[in-house]
């Protein structure tokens, strides 16, 4: 299974901390925020991954990481998305990185406290179709938010004014390689993006999505400047830092 981390964007919400980097390099306690989830995906045992970046400091990701002997990586892979087009976007550019095999995306500003072990064996068994993570959280307004009905997710909605549940979809997803098909043939939403809630609510349609909760906390960190202090501290708090 491949490894695929989502660090583009412009990161406007966090200005101007983010005038002059990237939102994935600024630090969340003592390492750069891009440290937490590449360290997810090798302690689930992914050691094949692609970090696509995108923007005017794309190149500070290759000094900062290099090969990721860090990380006791062999390599990691750089891919580059042109603009800031949304997640889905950002993904198409892993398309031949990815090949045939399956593969988990992670967002780049996402920290957990635990692991997605079981998530990750649990997908590579799976037949058909994809697998998302949910979370309760206080905020659902400003996520993706799963309506579950009956054990299966009914349909996700990208931050809802009436959320219909506290279930945030948070940014680990699991994809079979068809994922890129669906892509090619999503439109850009209101924002102009290609949304991953997109991708997602086809393989609702189609009755192949499964899903998981996530078992201790979740951090969008990048998600506001409180959310980025509120992740400094739970992660020097519970020793999420540890590589
Ligand atoms: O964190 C979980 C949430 O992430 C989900 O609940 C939402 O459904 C999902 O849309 C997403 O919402 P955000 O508003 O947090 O997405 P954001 O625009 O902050 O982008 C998340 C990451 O994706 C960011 O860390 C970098 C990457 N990204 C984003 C865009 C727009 C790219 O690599 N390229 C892009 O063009």
């Amino acid at each position: 299974m491949k490894g695929i981390i989502l660090a583009g964007g412009l990161g406007t919400r966090l200005h101007p901390l983010t005038r002059i980097t990237n939102k994935h390099l600024l630090p969340v306690y003592d390492k750069p925020m891009i440290y937490y989830p590449i360290q997810m995906l090798v302690n689930a045992g992914i050691e094949d991954i692609m970090v696509v970046t995108g923007g005017s400091n794309s190149g500070d990701f290759l000094r900062l990481l290099g090969n990721g002997k860090e990380f006791g990586l062999k390599r990691i892979h750089y891919g580059y998305q042109e603009g800031e087009g949304g997640i889905a976007d950002a993904l198409n550019t892993a398309r031949e990185f990815v090949g045939d095999d399956k593969m988990v995306v992670v967002l780049g500003d996402n920290i957990i406290e635990k692991n997605i072990k079981k998530a990750a064996a649990d997908f590579k068994k799976q037949k058909k179709g994809a697998k998302v993570i949910l979370k309760e959280v206080a905020n659902p307004k400003e996520y993706g938010v799963a309506e579950v009905v009956n054990g299966r997710v009914k349909r996700i909605i990208e931050k809802p004014k009436n959320p219909v549940s506290n279930l945030a979809v948070i940014g680990i997803y699991f994809y079979p390689p068809e994922v890129f098909n669906i892509i090619g043939k999503l439109k850009p939403s209101k924002r102009g993006e290609l949304e991953i809630t997109d991708v997602n609510n086809a393989y609702i349609k189609r009755n192949m999505m499964t899903h998981e909760i996530l078992d201790g906390w979740w951090m969008d960190s990048g998600e506001s400047k409180d959310a980025l202090l509120d992740a400094n501290i739970l992660v020097k708090k519970s020793g999420a830092n540890k590589i």
